[in-house]
């Protein structure tokens, strides 16, 4: 029988510092942990590789070992285990990590949306479903029997060129300002693309603005990156006017539209890192990564400061902790899975399609 989680529950860290090597070590090459950039430092110094959405999902794809041990969220440890071959265990520390904007798309939601669709247009000729990684297996698998497709931040522009080519129109969930950022600089007028309320009949639409739209955004958000305002780049401006501005696309587009560059977490990581000396950046993005961006390039002078005046960190991400850690690694040395993300195979099939399409067309 697996341990429990709970004695696990009382140590302090540095126990389960010493517990994760202990495991690491037994476990060998049968052990893979990936890490995304927004987990906390004592888990983060942990993984294997570490990465944004597409870099852990190309690790995922490629990785030999038995077990992947994912320190991230829910969707995170679902791509895992269905780009890895099937013999090999996909785990997920701790099963409340979520991602609360992938809880604003559901399949039950997405189906009626497209329903919905399909009485104003002929929704399999003109609609490419696009869904951003952020997003649970069946919506993935919805794109890939609907001859749609699935986006990082890294690879959105590639991802929506690649579906005009394909239909004349996107549907893209579950968010909007991941979606209007991408788009704006492609051309699209903000009045060509159109946000889908799931609450409201026809998205709260007229028929006239369905068949306007490049572009149907669904009304999701990242609650994390909604704390950034414009007026916090025009306030930490006033002080330091040399600060350059560094934004994830899921921040809204009025902040975006402040940036000087906009990016996943690898590429706004690549981007300082590649800045010249004695430099100040404003970064809208989470917490634990704005940190330790600064600690790692303050010996260049480089200022890195995060941009909310409130403290933000992503909450679910947080859940994954060295208690959680030391569990599923201790079991895993006794023989145990515990947290096992297992996709059902019929849901995994058509989900890998639409995520290889992504890697296909990914740059
Ligand atoms: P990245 O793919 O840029 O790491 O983003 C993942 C995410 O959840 C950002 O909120
Ligand atoms: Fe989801 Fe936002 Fe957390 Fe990213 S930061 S995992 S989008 S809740």
């Amino acid at each position: 029988m697996s341990a429990a989680i709970q004695p696990y529950t009382l140590l302090d860290d540095e126990d389960c510092e010493s517990r994760i090597l202990a495991a690491r070590k037994t476990l060998g090459e049968r052990l893979v942990i990936l890490g995304h950039h927004y987990q906390r430092d004592e888990v983060f110094r942990h993984a294997d590789f570490t990465g944004d959405s597409l870099k852990l999902s190309r690790q995922a794809a490629s990785s030999k070992a038995d077990y992947i041990v994912f320190c991230g969220v829910h969707f995170m440890a679902e791509v895992a285990d269905i780009l890895s071959r099937p013999d090999q265990v996909s785990i997920l520390p701790d099963m409340s990590a979520g991602c609360s904007m992938a809880d604003m798309a559901d399949l039950q939601n997405v189906e009626r949306a497209w329903q919905e669709l399909s009485e104003v247009l002929d929704t399999e000729q003109t609609i490419t479903p696009v869904t951003y990684i952020n997003s649970a297996a069946d919506l993935k698998a919805f794109c890939g029997k609907h001859g749609g497709i699935v986006c990082t931040s890294t690879n959105a522009r590639h991802v929506l060129e690649w579906s005009f080519k394909q239909r004349e129109k996107v549907l893209f969930f579950p968010d909007q300002h991941l979606g209007r950022n991408t788009g704006y600089p492609m051309g699209i007028a903000l009045d060509e693309m159109v946000v889908w309320d799931y609450d409201q009949p026809l998205g709260g639409l007229s028929v006239a603005q369905i068949q306007k739209a490049k572009i149907i955004l669904w009304k999701g958000f990242c609650s994390v990156h909604q704390m950034f305002q414009p007026d916090q780049i025009d306030n930490f401006k006033q002080k330091h006017p040399e600060t350059k501005i560094i934004s994830h696309p899921e921040s809204s587009f009025e902040v975006c539209q402040k940036s000087d560059y906009i990016g996943s977490t690898e590429y706004i990581i690549n981007t300082i890192a590649n800045a010249e000396k004695n430099t100040r950046w404003l970064v809208a993005t989470e917490l634990n990564l704005v940190n330790r961006l600064h600690e790692q390039f303050k010996h260049e002078g480089k200022n890195v400061h995060f941009m909310s005046p409130n403290v933000c960190m992503c909450s679910t991400m947080f859940r994954i902790d060295p208690q959680h850690m030391a569990w599923v690694l201790e079991n895993l040395v006794d023989g145990h899975v515990v947290n096992q993300i297992s996709v059902p195979v019929d849901v995994a099939f058509q989900a890998k399609l639409a995520l290889e399409r992504m890697l296909d067309v990914s740059p």
